[in-house]
């Protein structure tokens, strides 16, 4: 498969980063300040951020509020005070929602078109306002990757995108100390939703990735061991650094060189656009089932990963049953860590199965690479899950 690699986002690494805003925001820049609900508040970041912004002279406009699985109404708010206020840079303080929602923030008020029409990719940007971030939970890689994910609250479609280069942060600041203070619920989402992009670019079609394959068993396994111990130790700050390379170099384009099959994301974004919950969940709850509904079809790499990952031994076993095993011992990691596994746990019943299959397909009637699916699958999917 051939491909074209570039990645412009800067990332500044590691304790007391965020200096270098200095550096990248000149003197007098007129700022729109992007946040979430009180989490920046409460950890002393959006004083710190405020106090150099302001020792820059910036003009600082805010918009606060942006909520998990950002809406399109709180993005549409962003684009008004870009347009009134002639915001020329956007700085994101937040998780992958306050960024995400800040990427379309940034294309669409440089558009005459309306942004959900730049979303659904029914239009293309031609500028953007440039956007910094500071992130504050290890999970979707939005940081370093062009992607971002909406949901328009007018029929709760989530839908992902990229427009590159335009949504690309200019530059990230990654500082682990940000993210001691994030919660255990959170901290768990986080970890699923590392390991999930590493499975989804695992599951790419392509023949010749040995390499990518070998990066994502290597980085899965990582993940799995470190979890717990971060999760009894919140506040170890080699622990969230570990997680947090381990997010942003899982999702920053050097695995999706070969593809990948993303299925699963698609399934969960209309899980979580429908009924809110964290993607975390949703992701936790739809990866077993997918892996043991595509070994029905192509069982090989569900093979070669479970002889790979957990060391477990075929034996008698046909393919269809190891595949079951190896989805199983997902499943049974997820369980450990604390992350629901079956829809019901979430209050979400059959009676929502056909929208929820209906909004798995806002755009395109096939989704997934390594398998590719159609609503019919996804429906059998769905109802395992329950
Ligand atoms: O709103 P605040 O107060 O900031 O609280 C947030 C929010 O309630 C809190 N939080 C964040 N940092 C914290 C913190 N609490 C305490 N201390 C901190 N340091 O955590 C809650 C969840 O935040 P959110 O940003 O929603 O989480 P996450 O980073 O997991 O982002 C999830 C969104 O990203 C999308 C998901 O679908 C979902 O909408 N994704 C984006 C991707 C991308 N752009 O590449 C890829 C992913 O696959 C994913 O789909
Ligand atoms: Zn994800």
């Amino acid at each position: 498969m051939n491909f074209t690699f570039h990645n412009p986002t800067k990332v500044y690494f590691g304790r007391g980063k965020i200096g270098f805003l200095n550096d990248e925001i000149k003197k007098g820049t007129k700022v729109l300040l992007t946040y979430g609900s009180l989490s920046i508040k409460k950890n002393g970041l959006y004083d710190e951020v405020r106090a150099i912004l302001e020792k820059l002279d910036c003009e600082i406009h805010e918009l606060s509020g942006i909520e998990p699985n950002p809406k399109l109404s709180s993005v549409r708010n962003g684009i008004k005070i870009c347009r009134d206020k002639n915001v020329e840079f956007i700085l994101a303080v937040g998780g992958g929602s306050v960024i995400d929602a800040s990427k379309a923030i940034s294309i669409g008020a440089k558009s005459d078109t309306d942004v959900w029409n730049l979303i659904i990719k029914k239009e293309f940007p031609v500028d953007r306002i440039p956007l910094g971030s500071i992130l504050t939970l290890s999970a979707t890689g939005t940081e370093m990757n062009p992607n971002s994910v909406i949901t328009n609250d007018e029929n709760n479609q989530k839908v992902g995108f990229a427009h590159r280069p335009f949504t690309f942060p200019v530059f990230s600041i990654l500082d682990p100390t940000y993210t001691i203070s994030v919660p255990r619920n959170q901290t768990i989402n986080g970890i699923v939703d590392t390991i999930s992009h590493l499975l989804e670019q695992y599951f790419n079609a392509e023949e010749n990735a040995e390499l990518v394959d070998r990066f994502c068993e290597s980085s899965i396994s990582y993940m799995m061991e470190i979890a717990p111990k971060l999760l009894d130790n919140l506040d170890d700050y080699k622990l969230r650094e570990a997680m947090m390379y381990t997010s942003f170099v899982g999702l920053n384009g050097t695995l999706s060189v070969a593809g990948g099959d993303w299925a699963t994301h698609e399934i969960e974004h209309s899980i979580s656009g429908i009924f809110d919950i964290p993607h975390g969940v949703g992701l936790a709850i739809i990866t077993p089932n997918w892996m043991k509904y595509v070994a029905t079809k192509k069982p090989d790499k569900i093979i070669k990963l479970g002889k790979k990952l957990f060391n477990l031994d075929q034996d008698e076993l046909t393919d269809i049953e190891f595949c079951h095993m190896v989805a199983n011992k997902f499943k049974e990691f997820f369980k450990s860590i604390g992350v629901q596994t079956s829809l019901k746990e979430c209050g979400i019943t059959e009676d929502s199965l056909e929208i929820l299959v209906e909004n798995t397909f806002p755009i395109n009637d096939k989704i997934g690479e390594y398998v590719e699916l159609v609503r019919d699958d996804v429906r059998e999917i769905l109802k395992s899950s329950m």
